[in-house]
């Protein structure tokens, strides 16, 4: 698959989004090693803290339906600079993800690629525990 695809399908997502708070919307696809695509919005909620960025719900989606191996995620935002996944979400994909592709994209071109490595130098993860 292209990367263009999975961005395509990240800005696809995006639209899904409910960010009635922020107003920022995000969207992600993730890319599972058999080529399935797994896709997020960012879903947030009146207490504000139990809002879920598109990241996560990408991967934990991926996880409740069995995947388990991964490849890339597309994270697409309507920003004019790469806006990079929080910290929380590094965590998360690091841990179920390992050191995949990271595509960052706006709505009109991709701007950035990273490995996860590259943006959570030192991670912790269940080797330590
Ligand atoms: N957000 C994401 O979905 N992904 C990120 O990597 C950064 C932030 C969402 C969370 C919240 O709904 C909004 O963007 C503003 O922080």
């Amino acid at each position: 698959m292209k990367n263009s695809d999975l961005v395509k399908a990240a800005r696809q997502a995006r639209r899904h989004a409910h960010a009635a708070f922020s107003n920022f919307k995000v969207g992600a696809a993730l890319e599972a090693a058999d080529g399935t695509i797994i896709t997020g919005c960012n879903v947030e909620n009146a207490s504000y803290g139990l809002t879920i960025c598109a990241e996560r719900v990408a991967m934990f989606k991926a996880i409740s339906e069995g995947h388990r191996r991964f490849k890339r995620i597309a994270i697409v935002c309507d920003t004019a600079a790469a806006t990079p996944p929080c910290g929380a979400c590094r965590q998360i994909l690091w841990e179920f993800g390992g050191n995949l592709e990271v595509i960052l994209a706006n709505l009109r071109k991709e701007m950035a690629r990273h490995r996860l490595s590259a943006l959570l130098p030192l991670p912790f993860d269940a080797r330590f525990l």
